[in-house]
């Protein structure tokens, strides 16, 4: 059986599923019951100054898929609407009586040392394993200089991060806005700044749509609306993309990642983990389908290593990083074609209609005696773009296949047809 336990920026944890900051982590009744259904560790809802924060009604709204599940989330929330006082109260209590569990704090306060000088050194006598500093809820509190408003200024990030590391002891988790360019410029300055850690996605600026009746985007709060931040299995590609970028840079490469984003069941968590997360924290998942997700995630996960013989998270964590390179490296003579199986084709005519309008007439509709039309690829068209596969409703029916070709590895930068390619 394989071994889920964690140690992430020097914090334990039984297993890398720790449910992210937000509604499911803002309370001990919340945060106990996570525990008995087995996640290995929570970042506590963002705690603030008091008075604390008053959220309105409504608060929510979603896209969805095809068949109703929920796609993408999207909340206009603040951090904690409770006292500083009850969530240590209750912080100290949990870890008390969880101590194998890992509970992180998340933090955002004023911009100003006074503020994170006070609230490290409280959280610190909670017996809390670690801080996480939110430098990225996108509504709300950026319009009163903060969230958001620091993350994404780089050098506000360092700043920040650098007085939490000289007034605590505790391990410093930076969580990362994805609302800006080139996230490598944010993540840099918190290395700069001592991070242990950095933890990323937070949520994305989004509007979910619009009632068209009382011409109002959702979530409606008395006629009217505000930008919220999205996130659920809809931002999880960008998520990735995201953390692989941070593992790829020379200047940042190394620095534990907190992965989160869309993460809703183990094979999400294993793809976080392959691009170098230590960890994965899960929000969207949880609130929609409750905290019991976590024995699928544990057991899928462990099923998972145990056939590839993976021992530990250890041992394929990161193992896609060097798969993942720039355009410019990638092989210009690797060549693949669509196949379509025969026995497997429904004759919708999806793929047909897809290559035929938009890509590159590669797929020829044959007439057939019965009135239908047979499919099938022209080899010598076909630029392997996958599209056709993609379209395809029925699994498997198309496959794309190598093409066996004796020229060597060429990337862009060796091309012949690249004027700028290197010289020599
Ligand atoms: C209702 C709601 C409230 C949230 N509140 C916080 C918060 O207080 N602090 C924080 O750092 N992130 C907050 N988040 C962001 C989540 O921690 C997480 O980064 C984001 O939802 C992406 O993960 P997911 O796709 O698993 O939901 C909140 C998210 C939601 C949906
Ligand atoms: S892979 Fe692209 S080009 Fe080839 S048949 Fe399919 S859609 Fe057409
Ligand atoms: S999309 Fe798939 S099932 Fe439909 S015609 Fe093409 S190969 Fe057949």
């Amino acid at each position: 059986m394989a071994d889920l336990s964690t140690e992430f920026a020097g914090i334990k944890s039984p297993n890398p599923f720790w449910l992210a900051s937000a509604p499911p982590t803002d309370k001990q009744y919340n945060v106990e019951r996570a525990f008995e259904a087995g996640w290995g560790g929570v970042v506590w809802k963002t705690l603030g100054e008091d008075p604390a924060a008053v959220n309105v009604s409504s608060r929510y709204s979603a896209t969805y898929d095809g068949f109703g599940n929920v796609a993408g989330f999207n909340n206009i929330e603040l951090i904690t609407d409770r006292t500083l006082e009850v969530n240590l109260r209750e912080i100290e209590a949990v870890k008390k009586s969880w101590p194998d569990r890992a509970l992180v704090v998340s933090l955002m306060v004023p911009c100003e040392e006074e503020s994170w000088k006070k609230i490290v050194k409280q959280v610190e006598q909670t017996g809390a394993d670690g801080l996480e500093l939110n430098f990225g809820c996108p509504h709300g509190m950026p319009e009163r200089g903060m969230g958001a408003a620091v993350g994404q200024v780089p050098e506000y990030v360092e700043m920040v991060t650098r007085w939490c590391k000289q007034y605590s002891t505790l391990p410093v988790i930076v969580k990362l806005t994805p609302n800006i360019t080139d996230i490598r410029f944010s993540a840099r300055a918190a290395h700069r700044g001592n991070a242990d850690a950095v933890s990323l996605i937070n949520t994305i600026n989004s509007i979910t749509g619009i009632d068209l009746d009382n011409m109002v985007a959702r979530p409606i709060v008395d006629g009217k609306s505000t930008h919220g931040g999205y996130c659920g299995p809809a931002v999880k590609p960008i998520a990735l993309n995201m953390v692989s970028e941070i593992a790829r840079d020379p200047e940042t490469k190394g620095l534990p990642i907190s992965g989160i984003g869309g993460i809703s069941n183990w094979r999400d968590a294993a793809e976080f983990i392959s691009l170098g997360a230590g960890c994965v924290q899960v929000c969207t998942a949880a609130m929609i389908y409750g905290f019991r997700i976590v024995s699928e995630m544990k057991d899928g996960l462990s099923r998972w290593m145990d056939s590839k013989g993976y021992e530990t998270l250890t041992d394929f964590q990161g193992l896609a990083i060097a798969n993942t390179t720039d355009w410019k490296y990638l092989n210009m003579n690797y060549k693949v074609v669509a196949s379509i199986d025969d026995e497997k084709c429904i004759g919708c005519g999806r793929c047909y209609i897809g290559c035929e309008d938009t890509s590159h007439q590669a797929i020829k509709a044959i007439a057939q005696t019965d009135g239908s039309n047979k499919f099938e690829v022209i080899e010598a068209e076909c630029v392997g773009c996958n599209l056709c596969q993609i379209t395809c409703p029925v699994e498997n029916c198309i496959t794309m296949v190598k093409q066996d070709s004796d020229k060597p590895y060429m990337n862009w930068t060796q091309d012949p047809r690249n004027p700028y390619r290197d010289a020599g």
